[in-house]
């Protein structure tokens, strides 16, 4: 029988620049999307999927990452007394339903290199990968790892990589993947021949970009460690995804459904795009914004 994948690496030590100065000494992965840091629905997406086990890869400033998801014995015993169910309710994410760990990347050497730090965590067991920047908005956020999982499972995958399809004139800013055969259909793996990080405008060979969800067997840490620096230093997943290709090992794009979008927080013009959304669809207050939104559409 095959083992249940439950490990997940969570990468979130990038510096976060393109953020400054709302970045300066708090990390990205902690802006608030609606009335949530980024890396809560993260953390829950993965508790979803059966992944008990998650490693954040940290680093320098990230320090508020590990208070979040500590316990606060002091302000739960403030809010019992004061019986403040909804704010009590609202705390129900530090109730252990999976085991996290920590481990430092300093200093940021890339996204690859992040994830090489989760080796010795993740042992010989087949891991997902999550992007601790990048949500999935669906009505069910851990259907598209679930089922990757599966596939992974499935397939004997050394790679499923999720995808979705950007317009081309934006390429320039993913990972960009090649495909066997004609398009892939959502919720399809199918074999991926090629993959390019952040190809130069106008050269992008398709429109399926990564999508900050990955399942891997070890064998990416073999590749991770034969994948060489880009330009600029840092070690590059998707470069060592290529690596896993030229291997021979088997790698497959997992296109996600319409209703699954990939969301993240990486500049200010995707974070207000993304809060923006969410706020809208909160069930608390998104009533309250879709009315602030109608009043202001007048004023455009
Ligand atoms: P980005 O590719 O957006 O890079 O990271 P970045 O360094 O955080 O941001 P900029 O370019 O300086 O604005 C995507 C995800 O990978 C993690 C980030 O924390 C984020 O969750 N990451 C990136 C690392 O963990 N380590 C790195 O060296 C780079």
């Amino acid at each position: 029988m095959t083992q249940p994948i439950t490990k997940a690496i969570v990468p979130a030590a990038g510096l976060g620049t393109r953020l400054l100065p709302a970045t300066k000494s708090q990390p990205k992965e902690m802006l608030s999307v609606g009335r949530k840091p980024v890396i809560q629905y993260v953390i829950e997406e993965l508790q979803a999927a059966g992944l008990s086990h998650a490693l954040i890869v940290t680093g320098r400033r990230k320090r508020a990452i590990e208070d979040h998801f500590d316990s606060d014995p002091q302000l739960v015993s403030a809010l019992e007394r004061a019986g403040n169910e909804a704010m009590l309710a609202d705390l129900a994410y530090l109730e252990a339903k999976s085991r996290i760990f920590y481990t430092r990347q300093s200093p940021a050497k890339g996204l690859g290199h992040a994830v090489s730090l989760g080796a010795g965590f993740v042992g010989s067991d087949d891991c997902a990968v999550a992007l601790g920047d990048t949500l999935i908005a669906a009505e069910d956020p851990s259907a598209p790892l679930r089922a990757m999982i599966a596939a992974h499972q499935d397939l004997g995958a050394a790679a499923v990589v999720a995808v979705e399809k950007v317009p081309l004139e934006e390429a320039f800013r993913y990972g960009i993947v090649t495909v066997s055969g004609a398009e892939p259909a959502p919720g399809e793996p199918v074999a991926m021949t090629d993959i390019v990080e952040k190809p130069p405008a106008g050269t992008a060979p398709t429109s399926l970009a990564v999508a900050a969800r990955y399942v891997f067997s070890p064998a990416i840490f073999e590749a991770l460690e034969r994948t060489l620096p880009d330009k600029r230093g840092e070690i590059q997943l998707s470069d060592a995804i290529k690596v896993l290709i030229q291997m021979g090992e088997p790698v497959y794009a997992w296109l996600l459904h319409p209703d699954q979008r990939r969301y993240d927080v990486g500049n200010f013009e995707s974070y207000f795009r993304t809060f923006i959304d969410f706020a809208l669809a909160d069930e608390r207050y998104g009533y309250l914004v879709r009315k602030h939104i109608k009043t202001k559409a007048y004023e455009l």
